[in-house]
Order: C-alpha cells, then sequence, then structure tokens
C-alpha cells in the first residue's frame, strides 16, 4: 500500500548550523520540499545579510534535494517599518520569542508591552509579513501557554491585518483560542499529538521527549487531534524537530528538544491512518500551509510505503523519536 504526498511543508524547523546542520539537514530535505527555518541561532538571526548567509548554508548542504528554506527572522523590538520593508523579500515570517522561555531566546522580547510593539505590528500587518509566537509566559510549567493566551486575544484584536502563528500549542484552550480570532493559525508538531507529561515524566524520565512547550494533558492532546486529524484549516504541521546532541539530552540540565524529523512523515502516516483519518494528511502537512503563508513549494511527490522499519537508535550523536522502535510506514526516497 502507497501513500503519495504532493509537496509535504514542515513549518516550524530547527536545522541549526555548522556540523549539526550537516548532519541533520538531508533528513527535512528527503520528506518535505520545504521548511520555514527557525532564527533562534547563537547568536539569533536578526539581519537580512546574516539570514541570507545561513539560508546559502543550509542550500549548500542539501546538495541536488528539492528543498526551500523558508527563512524567518528572529523578533527584536528595536526593528524599524524601513527595515522591515527592505527585508520584506527575504523573509516569510518573523518569529517572536519572549526572553528566556526556550533554547536561545535571551535576546527576545523582554516585556511584552503591545502599545510599544505597535508599530512593528502595523508594518509587518501592512508589509504582510505573518508573526510566529513562541507562546508561553515564565509562570508555572503546566500553565504557561494558557497564560499567554490573553497575550494572542490582544494581538488578534489590536491586529486584525496581522497573521499571527501560535506556534506548537499544546493546550486545550489555545485550540479553542484559535477558532475565536479570524487571525490566528496554528502549527501543531508530531510530538503533541502522541505524547502527555505522563511520558515524559510519568515514569522513569525520558529526556528525549523533554521539549518546550512541555507536553501536558490526555484532553489537551485530544484537542489538538481533533484539529489535525480533521485537518482544521487553521493549522499545519510543524515539526519544531530540534536536535541536541546526546551529551546535552542526557545530562543534568537537559536541553529542551525532541529529533523528529527522520521520523516525522511516516509516523504522521501511522497517526492519521490509525484513526482512518489518512486521506486528510495532505491538507494537514502541505495545503492549509499554502493557504495560510500563501506559498507555491516546489512541486515534489513524496511517497509513503506500507512497510515496517525499525528507527536507529542515533543518528550520529542524536536520538531521534521513536528510536530502536518500529514504524509502519517508509518514505521512500525521491526524485
Ligand atoms: O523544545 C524546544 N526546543 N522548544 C523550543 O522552543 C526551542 C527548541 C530548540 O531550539 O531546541
Ligand atoms: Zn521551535
Amino acid at each position: 500500500m502507497r501513500l503519495i504526498l504532493n509537496s509535504p511543508l514542515d513549518m516550524h524547523l530547527h536545522l541549526r548550523d555548522g556540523d549539526m546542520l550537516q548532519h541533520v539537514a538531508k533528513f527535512s530535505a528527503k520528506d518535505f520540499t520545504g521548511a520555514l527555518i527557525m532564527p533562534n541561532l547563537v547568536p539569533p538571526i536578526t539581519d537580512i545579510p546574516s539570514l541570507l548567509a545561513y539560508k546559502e548554508r543550509i542550500l549548500d548542504v542539501m546538495g541536488c534535494e528539492q528543498f526551500t528554506p523558508y527563512m524567518s527572522l528572529f523578533f527584536k523590538s528595536d526593528y524599524k517599518a524601513d527595515f522591515l520593508e527592505r527585508s520584506r523579500d527575504y523573509i516569510t515570517a518573523i518569529k517572536l520569542y519572549p526572553s528566556g522561555v526556550t533554547t536561545n531566546s535571551d535576546g527576545g522580547v523582554e516585556q511584552f508591552d503591545v502599545k510599544k510593539l505597535a508599530p512593528i505590528f502595523e508594518a509587518m500587518s501592512e508589509l504582510n509579513i505573518p508573526l510566529c509566537v513562541h507562546g508561553e509566559t515564565n509562570g508555572f510549567v503546566m500553565d504557561r501557554e494558557k497564560e499567554f493566551g490573553a497575550v494572542y486575544e490582544c494581538l488578534a484584536v489590536a491586529f486584525p491585518k496581522l497573521t499571527i502563528i501560535m506556534e506548537h500549542i499544546t493546550t486545550r484552550s489555545s485550540a479553542e483560542l484559535l477558532k475565536r480570532y479570524e487571525n490566528l493559525y496554528a502549527t501543531i508538531t508530531l510530538h503533541h499529538l502522541l505524547i502527555t507529561l505522563d511520558d515524559v515524566a510519568g515514569g522513569l524520565l525520558n529526556p528525549h521527549l523533554f521539549c518546550k512547550p512541555i507536553a501536558k494533558r490526555y484532553e489537551d492532546r485530544d484537542a489538538l487531534l481533533e484539529l489535525a486529524l480533521n485537518a482544521n484549516k487553521k493549522v499545519m504541521f510543524g515539526s519544531d524537530s530540534a536536535p541536541h546532541p546526546v551529551s546535552k539530552k542526557e545530562c543534568c540540565g537537559c536541553a529542551a528538544g525532541i529529533f523528529s524529523a527522520p521520523i516525522a512523515l511516516s509516523a504522521l502516516a501511522e497517526l492519521f491512518e490509525k484513526h482512518d483519518k489518512l486521506t486528510n494528511l495532505q491538507a494537514f502537512v502541505s495545503d492549509n500551509a499554502r493557504d495560510i503563508y500563501k506559498l507555491t513549494p516546489i512541486e515534489k511527490t513524496v511517497i509513503l510505503e506500507k512497510k515496517e522499519w525499525i528507527v536507529p537508535a542515533t543518528f550520529g550523536d542524536v536520538v531521534p523519536m521513536f528510536a530502536k522502535q518500529t514504524l509502519k510506514w517508509q518514505a521512500l526516497s525521491q526524485k
């Protein structure tokens, strides 16, 4: 049995840089036609020369694979309208991190003063630049995303022409919020469709499932499943595949991030098939993103075959999600 996907897109991807980029890029390039590349490098990508140089480095490692890196800038509170206007043609989105909420977010927004930031959001609205947001406060870990809901509401109301992407949503409250405002959209990861906090810390601690936002309750996961499996037009796939070397995961002070790029499409097919929703996978992994971002991706046919395979224990020094486990679908190499 085969499943054909037309131009799959991963609208939230960490490719890193240097050796790690060399090592992980091929997995996304094989299974996807493009991805929104996160800018949280050290230092973050905050200017166009750095962004273009990073894009070149990504394209270099892609070799002959057809793959478009859709680039994002790291939101800074001091961006000016003329800078944004000059940047428009080079970027697909701007990613906003509240300071300190996740990996390499220290240069993010310190104080979320919507009034002060209004000129930036107005310029982005005018220029049709989507705003991607890591929506967490610095509060209690299980409540961070819910608490950030007030900021999303405020933004959605104050800037009705701004396309706001709630990145990697994890809660029922975000799923509900999304439906309330026309200009709110969301990415959903594979891992948040599959795991809950029980999988991370309910038994023996599993550092390889530790990520931000942390996986939540069963009812939260069900709300995300309802959106994704029905390919709700306001949600799209964003893996948030975030590789860290094993030494940074299996230690005290474990880094947040799940490396899912090599198994993302296979596991999504298995999940959608299990729920008898395979016909909605195309919309979730491609069509919805095209509509939301108004993209015309390179045509690339990705074939998934119903054929068991065992996920390797490691890829280099990175442990993937589903390491050593059997998956039911295999993505074939494409031309
Ligand atoms: O788990 C995560 N890892 N969440 C993020 O927001 C960032 C990412 C990373 O860059 O490692
Ligand atoms: Zn991320």
